[in-house]
């Protein structure tokens, strides 16, 4: 069923509008929090643990105290106040004592507070730290890992979509394949760095803190101090790259927060990059095995998943993105499972497109595989298995234009010009390959709040607790509120990120535009019936005594049927500030979820999980050139078409695109953590060793933003998309190497050296 109609475009939603915060950005006017400036600071600096498992046998902070302008050293035996527990999900939940038990390495062992920051770092290396240590177990295949079936230990993954016998089905496949494939652990690496500045007043904490989710924060913090959460205020006006790594709080909060208040004196931490590696979350490492198979005509008839993710020891954190990879195709019968294998490392957590990522690299380069055994065009292999219903639940797309989307993006690249054969379209030197893969991601809407309030002179202001990842909110929301109220952009403004306005959800799952324009424009339509009301009862109103029915709100002036107006200023010189506040909760959640929402527990649902399968769809297309000789691998070009509901601003719609298929070269040819498998450490941890694409890696990119009117996955029409371009990439990059040389890489990255053997 419909739950609203679908509002036309007109006025500013839908138009490529500069982002609201652009000029703030580029002139460096955007406060980030450790930007915020506070009053007579003392400075913070982690010291971490240089052990992955075991214990601290002894604290020797002589030296460090002797350093002149040392303040504090906290450590597990002057901290025991903090409490216990665990709030959210995601990195180090678990972990909220600094000791003296050592779950992973680089955990927080002891903080020095210092006058300056150059005394607190010099104090932090002098802290001496006697542990006992223990063989830690690093990742895959080291000693002492603890697998286990994700169904049984985790408590959002208790069941995983099956489908009829898909042993039977593959046993009777006339083309299958039977395959592994891996991908790394990856780091964030924000330009923004972790930081948490703390101050205090009497009983009242401020929290200044880059963060996906103000709320959770706020409550999060409480909880650890016993404080009320009402006397806890976050604020993230700005993030400097969130992506998952800011979304759920980690134990260095708490900690400054307790620091400041023995100090009687704001603290401000801004942790290391290196620190970034194990106090913040990351991707863990993954393996999949697959098995496909399909009929001689094309037609899949069965899939087969099993996935295998790292995780700690304390928290079972798992992606298991089969829940989405398992809905992707008409497959037949489905069998899918996880494990998750625990070792002695840091809890990883969300990273952009979680559990897309991973799976759907492995997927599709598996499709691609299978097309080629079957001997059909990738793109015609898609189409022979494209479906508009649940190939688990049969239950229906509320709309899918996948087929539309690779129609556009194969037509832009020029695909119907392709060689099939590998190594087939040699340039000099250079191997020419191309590749296509599908990006999906599940449409999420959380329940949000938003207060709008309508000034005399005509300004808007739009308030919730939403949060500015570069996810373009502060210009959407202002687009909304403009075009609902019929007033001009300039008029709205917009205030995010702060806990004292009503909350939004966490910016994560790319549900932020869906849900907080949702709540906003509920407001704004509440705001509207007022004004009209108000112009319909007034006696000196040239539309007085008329219906509310009979009147609409049109650019700045109340029309009615009659064709009689008044201005919208005079009805607001009259009734003064007009204000709503509203509740947005997506259809099949409970009403307590708004409650939940200010106590700091988001609620989301779409994708597999309602009456609908909710989706956003793309196919990408890449070229790679590979050198023949060094297997150099460069990437000149990558066409995305991809279709995500209502777009509500083409301009920051675009740039998400575009950042996502810059992250999926990234993922695909770069990045990788490196652990020492003895240690149970990260080793390039730090931006000279961790590789990233720079400019120079990046050539043309087109994105293409293909129309697409749902009138089911909310009021807006809108599916988020902030996750989406990243997710068909690596694949899309994959298969296009293997076109290029015939050699198919199944471990990412895919560097030169797995290409020379
Ligand atoms: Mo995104 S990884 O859901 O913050």
């Amino acid at each position: 069923m419909p739950i609203a109609a679908v509002p036309e475009p007109k006025a500013n939603m839908g138009k490529p509008e500069p982002r609201y915060d652009a000029r703030l950005k580029v002139t460096g006017a955007a406060r980030y929090p450790s930007d915020v400036p506070v009053g007579n600071p003392a400075y913070a600096f982690l010291v971490t643990s240089a052990v992955a498992k075991g214990r601290i046998d002894r604290l020797d902070l002589a030296d460090a105290r002797a350093v002149p302008g040392v303040l504090e050293i906290f450590t597990h035996e002057n901290t025991s106040e903090l409490k216990g527990g665990k709030f959210g999900e995601g990195a180090g939940t678990s972990i909220d004592k600094l000791g003296p038990g050592i779950a992973h390495d680089g955990q927080i062992v002891a903080m020095v507070v210092a006058d300056s920051y150059e005394a607190a770092r010099e104090a932090a290396y002098k802290v001496k730290v006697t542990y006992s240590a223990d063989q830690p177990s690093a990742t895959f295949d080291s000693d002492g890992v603890k697998v286990e079936d994700a169904t049984k230990v985790s408590e959002q993954h208790k069941k995983l979509p099956t489908k009829g016998d898909a042993e039977a089905a593959l046993a009777g496949a006339d083309v299958k394949i039977d395959v592994q494939y891996a991908t790394p652990t990856q780091h964030h690496n924000p330009m923004e760095l972790f930081t948490t500045t703390c101050v205090w007043d009497g009983d009242r904490l401020t929290v200044h803190e880059p963060s996906q989710f103000v709320y959770g924060l706020k409550n999060g913090v409480a909880q650890r101090l016993g404080a009320d959460p009402d006397k806890v205020h976050v604020l993230s006006q700005f993030v400097g790259g969130a992506f998952g790594s800011k979304g759920t709080m980690t134990p260095r909060t708490a900690l400054v927060a307790l620091a400041a208040k023995k100090l009687n004196r704001p603290v401000k931490l801004v942790a290391t990059r290196d620190q970034g590696f194990t106090i913040a979350t990351y991707r863990a490492e993954t393996r999949h095995h697959i098995r496909l198979g399909a009929r001689r005509n094309g037609k899949l008839v069965g899939y087969s998943h099993e996935g295998w993710e790292v995780s700690s020891r304390p928290d079972p954190y798992v992606v298991a993105g089969v829940e989405e990879s398992a809905h992707l195709y008409a497959f037949g019968a489905v069998a899918t499972k996880v494990n998750i294998v625990r070792a002695d490392r840091n809890t990883p957590g969300f990273m952009r497109s979680p559990p897309v990522v991973p799976y759907i690299f492995a997927l599709e380069s598996a499709m691609d595989e299978l097309a080629e055994k079957v001997g059909i065009d990738p793109v015609e292999f898609r189409r022979i298995n494209d479906t508009m219903t649940d190939p688990i639940e049969g239950k229906p797309y509320s709309s899918r234009s996948l087929m539309k989307c690779y129609d556009e993006a194969a037509a832009a690249f020029g695909w119907k010009s392709r060689n099939a054969k590998p190594g087939s379209m040699r340039e000099g030197d250079w191997l020419v390959g191309w590749g296509c893969a599908t990006a999906v991601y599940p449409t999420h809407v959380g329940v949000a709040t938003a207060r709008v309030r309508m000034l005399p002179n005509g300004h808007v202001r739009v308030q919730t607790a939403a949060h500015e990842i570069g996810n373009g909110v502060y210009t959407v929301l202002a687009q909304v509120a403009a075009e609902r109220l019929g007033v001009p952009l300039e008029n709205v403004t917009v205030e995010v990120g702060d806990s004292s306005l009503p909350p939004a959800p966490v910016a994560g799952g790319s549900n932020t535009t869906a849900s907080t324009s949702s709540a906003v424009l509920k407001a704004c339509d509440a705001i509207r019936d007022k004004v009209l009301h108000s112009a319909a009862t007034a006696n000196d109103s040239t539309v007085g005594g008329q219906a509310v029915s009979a009147l609409k709100l049109d650019n700045g002036m109340i029309v009615a049927a009659d064709g009689k107006t008044e201005k919208l200023e005079d009805v607001l010189k009259r009734a003064g500030v007009i204000e709503a506040y509203a509740e947005f909760v997506p259809p099949g959640v409970k009403p307590e979820a708004v409650g939940q929402l200010y106590a700091g527990k988001s609620t989301q649902t779409g994708g597999p999980h309602g009456e609908y399968l909710m989706y956003a769809l793309g196919a990408e297309f890449a070229e790679v050139r590979v050198h023949a000789l060094t297997r150099e691998i460069r990437v000149p070009r990558i066409v995305g078409a991809f279709a995500a509901g209502r777009i509500l601003n083409p301009r920051t719609v675009r740039s998400q695109y575009i950042g996502g298929m810059v992250w999926g070269i990234s993922s695909a040819l770069h990045e990788a953590t490196e652990i020492d498998r003895k240690r149970a450490r990260y080793v390039n941890d730090n931006l000279a060793d961790y590789l990233v694409p720079v400019n120079a890696d990046i050539r043309e990119m087109e994105a293409i933003l293909i129309s697409e009117v749902d009138d089911k996955v909310n009021p807006a029409g809108v599916k988020g998309l902030g996750e989406l371009a990243n997710v068909g990439t690596a694949a899309a990059l994959a298969n296009a190497v293997y076109h290029a040389t015939g050699v198919r890489v199944r471990d990412l990255p895919i560097r030169l050296e797995k290409l020379l053997a």
